[in-house]
């Protein structure tokens, strides 16, 4: 009988604690009049806590599980990395980085240059030539060629990025070479190459599924991915890439697969308050539309910019009824509306709380299943959290190296 591997296993308990509270967070929160659960115990909990301390439990883990930990066996152990990440060899590199000089990160933020400082220990010593997936303006390939004095190439497919990129590593001398590709495409697969080390950093659902699949097709020797944006894909609904995760299928939907990037970190006061007033606003205009439709099941709405909740509710309103192509009344009584908005949104918060306790397992859940995908395919895969929730929630780092087997195959 095949051994099942660390990652397999970690891959199954997560599975396994989905499938168990599904109920719990594959579900429209905006769809729901009430708790949508027959638990008195978890429903006592909600009311018993006061609407300021909501927003600090969704975003600490430990509050989470000082909370609902009791109610929810098995999710402590699942919902921390810790537990699924693979026993990691430390890179040959760590501790030998140059520390980077300051004129080299002019320009780029503060959290952007944590985060490819500690991407950068992670990588081991090679002489790959280094290639760049969906680079922006190439910030990450530009510090790695610095860093490990190896020319780097760098795809992105918009073009402003690529000029600004070609410019920043014409002035630090840095050998970047920019293609202005679409990933997504033949041009953007053709810069992958067997003898490279590929790196992405926040490369979007379908971009790094792109990445994965072309790469173990040209039998690239080293992945470093960081993935972001797990339901902007091709499809309706998330296809798992490995044979496990076939097995295992959790029927994703982009909404569902939305849940493992909501987790928001340090948004400012006015942000957030944008952010309320927004949950408010759609739902206040659900009501609204209910009253004049009679059809009270939730209709979704485009998403806009977050400087209108800083207007004026009847304007929003009248844009999102001219979306769903609906006349109003020449005087609807807003305050009323905004009310209903209100009291929806403290249910939605708290159905959210609850949902939310299982981001990072659904998150986990995706990103084994590419770990798998790629140890399927013959690569050796370690994943890991490479830098503090806090520097960024995309934080999970796969890195997979091209074993002598598989290698051969592709000689
Ligand atoms: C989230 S940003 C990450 C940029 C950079 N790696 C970083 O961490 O700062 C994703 C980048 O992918 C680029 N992108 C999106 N779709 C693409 C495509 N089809 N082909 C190439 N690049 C694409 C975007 O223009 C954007 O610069």
């Amino acid at each position: 009988m095949a051994e099942v591997s660390t990652l397999q296993q970690a891959f199954i308990r997560c599975s396994a604690l989905l499938q168990q509270y599904r109920d719990y967070w594959q579900l429209m929160p905006f769809s729901c009049q009430q708790l949508p659960w027959h638990n008195p115990a978890l429903q006592q909990r909600l009311l018993s806590i006061p609407e300021e301390q909501l927003a600090a439990i969704d975003q600490s883990p430990a509050l989470q599980q000082h909370h609902f930990g009791d109610l929810f066996a098995g999710l402590d152990s699942v919902a921390n990395y810790r537990h699924v990440a693979t026993a990691k060899t430390p890179p040959d590199s760590a501790g030998m980085l140059k520390p980077v000089p300051f004129w080299l990160t002019n320009g780029i933020a503060g959290r952007k240059v944590a985060q490819i400082t500690a991407f950068a220990s992670q990588l081991p010593q090679t002489s790959l030539p280094l290639l760049e997936w969906c680079a922006g303006k190439g910030h990450l390939g530009r510090l790695l060629s610095w860093q490990f004095e190896r020319p780097v190439t760098s795809i992105e497919w918009q073009q402003p990025l690529c000029v600004a990129g070609r410019h920043l590593a014409a002035q630090f001398h840095i050998p970047q070479r920019f293609v202005h590709a679409d990933v997504l495409t033949p041009q953007g697969s053709a810069e992958l190459a067997a003898q490279q080390q590929v790196v992405a950093l926040h490369a979007c659902g379908q971009l790094h599924i792109q990445l994965l699949q072309q790469a173990v097709a040209v039998g690239c020797q080293q992945l470093h991915v960081v993935p972001c944006c797990y339901h902007l894909i091709d499809s309706e609904q998330y296809q798992p890439l490995s044979a496990l995760g076939q097995q295992h299928d959790l029927a994703l939907s982009q909404h569902d697969l939305k849940l493992a990037v909501q987790g928001q970190v340090t948004a400012g006061a006015r942000t957030e308050k944008l952010r309320h007033t927004e949950v408010q606003w759609r739902l206040a205009y659900q009501a609204l539309r209910a009253a004049l439709t009679g059809d009270s099941n939730y209709r979704p709405l485009s998403s806009v910019a977050k400087h209108w909740f800083a207007g004026d509710f009847a304007h929003f309103a009248c844009w999102a009824a001219a979306e769903h192509q609906l006349s109003l009344p020449a005087k609807p009584d807003w305050p009323y509306y905004l009310q209903r908005g209100t009291t929806h949104a403290a249910l939605v918060r708290r159905i959210e709380l609850v949902r939310h306790l299982f981001r990072r397992p659904l998150e986990l859940w995706l990103v084994l299943d590419r770990a798998l995908y790629l140890e399927q395919q013959g690569y050796q895969v370690q994943l890991s959290a490479f830098c503090d929730y806090q520097v960024t929630p995309r934080n999970l780092l796969l890195q997979a190296v091209r074993q002598p087997a598989a290698v051969s195959q592709h000689i």
